[in-house]
């Protein structure tokens, strides 16, 4: 008979967080990758509204409908057993508590997803939908989904009063519901101090050794991406002979506190 294993649920994330294991987590956006990143033993997919860039070529995450959430999110879902799958509630559709209820339910229902994940410090439908049994992700730090507000992908919270507000921002998700909280391009110390005060985990990109956990964007550290690398994604696919290696890479540098160094972190 065939193993099927049980699939992480939020529980362990957190029990990681509490023994001091690392937290491995990946974009995915398809059931092949997403059945490669399971069977190298990543912890956690992240079916991210990236995809915008990524699988659909454009310049930024706006143009992402909660239908192609959908989709990409249930192409991953299906072909998983172990990893949890989280998906990006894209720009929009949790504009007010009853567009995040009903798209939340879509990527829950539809695509499989086990949380959503929303950016900035929107404590009210945070609170609203972890009310109605919904896990919810966090997102501070660098938001793609205001890059038209902040003018360019640049690392956020270096000056004192940034920080100061990220601190209360990511507090205040956690005391709103959220389970889990992403930081991203975010100075390491300020990145290690939000993570030492939280009880939930924090998946960092860009944001130093100190989270609880890392996610790169799969097609950065396979060096496959359109455009030029950031700075603190690692080509893993150097030194490897297989995408899969290369993941496994990714998994092993992260879990024995390898990666990021000081060169991927601001
Ligand atoms: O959409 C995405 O891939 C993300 C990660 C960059 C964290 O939100």
């Amino acid at each position: 008979m065939t193993h099927i294993e049980k699939p992480l649920s939020i529980n362990d994330l957190t029990a990681m967080k509490q023994r001091g294991e690392k937290i491995t987590c990946l974009t995915a956006y398809d059931a092949s990758f997403s059945a490669l990143i399971d069977k190298a033993g990543i912890d956690m997919m992240l079916v991210g509204d990236s995809l915008g860039m990524t699988i659909q070529g454009h310049s930024s995450t706006l143009p992402v409908t909660i239908a192609d959430m959908v989709y990409h999110t249930r192409c991953v879902s299906h072909a998983r057993q172990r990893a949890f799958v989280v998906a990006d509630l894209p720009f929009m559709a949790y504009a007010t508590t009853a567009l995040a209820t009903e798209n939340a339910a879509k990527l829950m229902q539809q695509g499989g997803a086990q949380m959503v994940k929303l950016e900035g410090a929107r404590f009210e439908i945070v609170s609203f939908l972890a009310g109605q049994g919904v896990p919810v992700c966090g997102h501070l730090g660098l938001l793609p989904q205001s890059i038209n507000q902040l003018g360019s992908y640049s690392v956020q919270g270096k000056e004192p009063a940034a920080a100061d507000k990220m601190m209360k921002d990511a507090l205040g998700l956690q005391q709103a519901g959220a389970a889990l909280l992403v930081l991203e391009c975010v100075p390491a110390a300020l990145a290690t101090a939000i993570s030492g005060q939280l009880q939930i985990p924090v998946i960092g990109i860009g944001a130093g050794l100190g989270c609880d956990g890392q996610v790169l964007v799969l097609q950065d550290m396979l060096n496959i991406g359109i455009g030029k690398r950031p700075r603190f994604a690692k080509d893993f696919m150097q030194g490897a002979d297989s995408v899969e290696a290369a993941i496994c890479a990714y998994h092993l540098a992260v879990k024995q506190g390898q990666f990021p160094t000081s060169g991927h972190s601001f």
